[in-house]
């Protein structure tokens, strides 16, 4: 007998993955390359599961494909969790994200990264940075739909019929003019869901981001999460009505407030919403992240730092720390500091 599973089983499987992943409201943590790391996913999922909310998943940081098949070492560089069934510690898988505009190439290393354990694949429309746009990457693609189309679909044959592609995009390149466009690519492409940074690139990560234009994907056949400007619960509830969709990722503000994940979802009446996770909670994950791994002390240190100015925002205790040891450069001092900020 044969037990290879067909194609159209295969294809049903997937169905029923993407049902059971979207039957819920999702919660997501963001990719943000440069402040989220295998490190900070690992604090940040731990203390979302430990409160239990855990994060539904995570997407890395986008993997840079130009011109071939990267090896084995670059996947695990910035996806370790591939050594672990693609879970951080706390059991959230990590789906992996490419970013190019070669399509064969994306589909090439969609399919090794797949190879190498991704439980999905999640392609990069947003990114803003000069470096990658002038080579055709990230958000400029957003004014090319074609070429989207291209990559979505290429991605989508290379990878096993079983695993998930999505994509994630913000609202335009310079403006949202082409949003119908991008939104015929996203539904002829194959792509099984899409997450919407609710900017254009030029707007870049300033305030306020435009959730009610997320509204004009709701109408694709696929589950759409909105991105954006969520700092706390009235943001998230903000966001949800005016795009219509119940399915979140959260970017900085879950590294400013590690507890937004449970705020959001809070019961309105709920007075101790906005204290979810305690200062003298924090540090115990600060001083995690400052003896986790890094490629040195001085990374670390300097890591650690722009979390706490981050931090300020959120925690007054934060600020106090931080006038302490800002200037401080031993780790050790910055951990013996953490330990008596507790109140
Ligand atoms: C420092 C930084 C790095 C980012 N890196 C990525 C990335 O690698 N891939 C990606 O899709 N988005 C990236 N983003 C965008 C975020 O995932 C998210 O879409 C954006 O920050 C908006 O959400 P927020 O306003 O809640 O932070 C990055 C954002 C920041 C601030």
């Amino acid at each position: 007998m044969n037990n290879t599973p067909s194609l159209s089983q295969a294809m049903q499987e997937r169905q029923h993955t993407i049902q059971r992943l979207f039957a819920n409201p999702v919660r997501l943590l963001a990719p943000m390359e440069g402040l989220t790391d295998p490190l900070m996913r690992q604090i940040l999922t731990q203390i979302a599961s430990d409160l239990g909310r855990p994060y539904d998943w995570s997407v890395s940081e986008f993997i840079r494909v130009t011109q071939h098949v990267l090896p084995a070492h670059v996947f695990y560089k910035y996806v370790p969790e591939l050594h672990h069934d693609a879970k951080t510690a706390s059991g959230t898988p990590i789906h992996i994200q490419l970013l190019g505009s070669e399509a064969q190439l994306m589909a090439d290393n969609a399919a090794y990264a797949a190879e190498l354990g991704a439980p999905a694949i999640d392609i990069n429309f947003g990114c803003p940075a000069k470096t990658v746009n002038s080579h055709r990457g990230g958000s400029v693609l957003l004014d090319e739909p074609d070429v989207m189309y291209d990559i979505i679909s290429a991605v989508r044959r290379a990878v096993p019929v079983n695993i998930p592609v999505s994509a994630k995009i913000r609202l335009g390149y310079t403006d949202s003019s082409r949003m119908d466009d991008i939104k015929a690519a996203i539904a002829a492409s194959g792509a099984d869901w899409l997450t919407i940074h609710a900017r254009t690139k030029t707007q870049g990560y300033k305030p306020p981001a435009y959730w009610d234009k997320i509204q004009n994907f709701n109408t694709l056949d696929i589950p759409v999460i909105a991105n954006g400007e969520i700092w706390n619960r009235a943001h998230a509830q903000n966001c949800m009505a005016q795009s219509g969709t119940t399915h979140l990722m959260l970017g900085r503000g879950a590294v400013t407030r590690p507890d937004l994940i449970v705020q959001v979802d809070a019961n309105k009446n709920d007075i101790e919403t906005e204290t979810v996770l305690a200062w003298e909670d924090l540090i115990m994950h600060q001083i995690k992240f400052l003896e986790g791994i890094a490629k040195n002390d001085v990374v670390l240190v300097g890591r650690y730092k722009q979390w706490l100015a981050m931090l300020t925002k959120g925690y007054s205790e934060a600020k106090i720390l931080w006038d302490s040891i800002k200037r401080e450069k031993n780790k050790a001092a910055i951990i013996s500091a953490l330990q008596i900020s507790a109140p």
